[in-house]
């Protein structure tokens, strides 16, 4: 990226600056650690479902969201698919087969249209050995993460079909401690579905269930959850 910008170019780095400050790994750090990462890697747009990654291949680049979002899959046998995670702008997907050389752990695509700065393995590693304050941060991000896995097994495992759609739809929503209702965007049963491993039907009728005793209400594209303390 270096070299004469044009002013689209500099519009570009400068809001990719913007919605990169946000991630935790950047937050409050000097400009230049971003400078420097958007000077290894380049500005990419996709397509609505095209796939960025694919579990068991062997990965050479590391991506970061500008816009648009991203969902993180593992497809079982006979098509079937869970939804780890919806990734957001500002996040960063594959790293681990970066960090650690081992193939893609699951696949990533776009759920809409997506641009991402995409640096590959080399520079990023050489950014990683010349930036210690974000390689340190790093581990927190990753920790964040397996702390959202951890989450989601637990409820996966140790809740009913109603239980784990408000588990799921609460860690998308994110509440503030104090908020009596959250408003999220609504995915649809399909998606919930993926993302709790059951199907359209039952999610469906769990969904209406949880509607007629007053836990969500369901609106055209949005969905209110209620929040009840303990
Ligand atoms: P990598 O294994 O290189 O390729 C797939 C990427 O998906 C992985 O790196 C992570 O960035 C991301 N990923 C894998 N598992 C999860 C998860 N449970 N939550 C969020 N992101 C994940």
């Amino acid at each position: 990226m270096r070299g004469i910008m044009t002013e689209e170019k500099k519009d570009t780095l400068k809001k990719a600056q913007a919605v990169l400050s946000k991630n935790p790994i950047f937050t409050g750090l000097e400009g230049f650690y971003l400078e420097h990462l958007m000077e290894k890697g380049e500005v990419r747009g996709y397509g609505r479902g095209t796939q960025l990654i694919s579990e068991g291949e062997q990965g050479d680049e590391v991506f970061f969201i500008l816009s648009g979002k991203a969902r993180v899959t593992l497809y079982g046998e006979e098509g079937r698919e869970i939804v780890l995670a919806v990734l957001r702008e500002g996040d960063m997907f594959g790293e681990m087969s970066i960090v650690d050389e081992k193939p893609r752990s699951a696949s990533v695509e776009a759920i809409g249209a997506l641009e991402c700065l995409v640096i590959g393995k080399e520079g990023f590693l050489e950014y990683l050995s010349r930036h210690h304050r974000v390689y340190i941060r790093m581990f927190a991000y990753i920790t964040a993460r397996l702390r959202d896995a951890t989450r989601k097994i637990g409820g996966l495992a140790l809740l009913d079909v109603c239980g784990r759609i408000a588990h799921t739809l609460i860690g998308l929503a994110k509440p503030g401690p104090k908020d009596k209702s959250v408003t999220i965007e609504r995915p649809t049963h399909e998606e919930i579905a993926a993302m709790i491993g059951s199907s359209r039907e039952v999610v469906s009728r769990a969904l209406k269930k949880m509607s007629q005793e007053g836990y969500i209400k369901i609106e055209k594209d949005k969905i209110v959850l209620f929040i009840h303390a303990e």
